[in-house]
């Protein structure tokens, strides 16, 4: 039989979208894991199978529109129903404004800010429906506290971090009335693949743990239809906003 509630996770095969797709898994979602490298994504969803839970893996760029579309049409075909869809995955690329390539550019704001777009564009039909059924639909965008105040040096990184707060709030305005709810995560460094250059000054372990946000979105699915969380910020003790 197919999952009651469903989910589809961007960036699911490590870091904070695979700690999401666990607690979605554990509060019994059936989940389609997308990420760009098959093995490593295969890993990440046969590690959730064994444990009992209803996942399945699609391969996927999010930077490539038909790309985006067979992920979405893969999981209609699996579950027929879309109740959260969490927009993470996420790429970074330092640079002095004099040195930043249009190649990365592009990269960036690609994956980070146009796939989410398109991902809400090609999900809206079964996100209504979902909504119209239980009023309760939750869409969680993945920005970071770069998203909150600009980098240096990591300019292009922070300005489509910016518009993902952006875009989630003029999807609340948009989308909100009906059901369908969407939250910014905007976390400071977390303890992933990600932040492995930074590793030598800040030490892993005084990093935000990838558990800390996934747990955020279990209590996102405990809130009532009455209550939007618009956006969460993630700091480390002390750190200035
Ligand atoms: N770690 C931090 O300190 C931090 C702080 C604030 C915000 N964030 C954001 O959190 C999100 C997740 O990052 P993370 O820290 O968990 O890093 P991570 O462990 O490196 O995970 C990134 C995930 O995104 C996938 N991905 C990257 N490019 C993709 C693409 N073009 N299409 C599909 N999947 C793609 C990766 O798999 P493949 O490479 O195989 O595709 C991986 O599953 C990102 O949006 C990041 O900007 C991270």
């Amino acid at each position: 039989m197919s999952a009651a509630r469903a989910a589809i996770v961007t960036g699911a095969s490590s870091g904070i979208g695979l700690a999401i797709a666990r607690v979605l898994a554990e509060e019994g979602f059936g989940i389609t894991m997308a990420a760009r490298r098959p093995e490593k994504l295969e890993t990440a969803v046969q590690g959730l199978a064994a444990e009992g839970f209803d996942v399945q893996a699609v391969a996927a760029n999010v930077a490539d529109e038909a790309e985006i579309q067979k992920v979405v049409a893969a999981h209609r075909d699996r579950y027929g129903r879309l109740d959260v869809l969490v927009n993470n995955a996420g790429v970074g690329v330092g640079a002095s404004v004099a040195e930043i390539e249009t190649k990365r550019l592009d990269m960036q704001l690609n994956i980070n800010l146009r796939s989410i777009v398109l991902f809400y564009r090609e999900c809206i039909g079964l996100l209504k429906e979902a909504a119209a059924e239980h009023k309760n639909v939750l869409v969680v965008n993945t920005s970071s506290i770069s998203g909150k105040h600009g980098e240096p040096w990591l300019s292009v990184y922070s300005a489509t971090k910016h518009g993902v707060v952006g875009w989630t709030e003029s999807m609340n305005k948009e989308l909100g009335g009906e059901g369908i709810k969407s939250t910014a995560l905007c976390p400071a460094f977390v303890d992933t693949p990600m932040t492995d250059f930074v590793k030598g000054q800040v030490p892993p372990e005084q990093m935000i743990r990838p558990e800390d946000v996934a747990e955020a979105v279990r209590y996102m699915l405990k809130v009532s239809p009455a209550c939007v969380i618009p956006e969460m910020m993630f700091v480390r003790p002390g750190e200035a906003l």
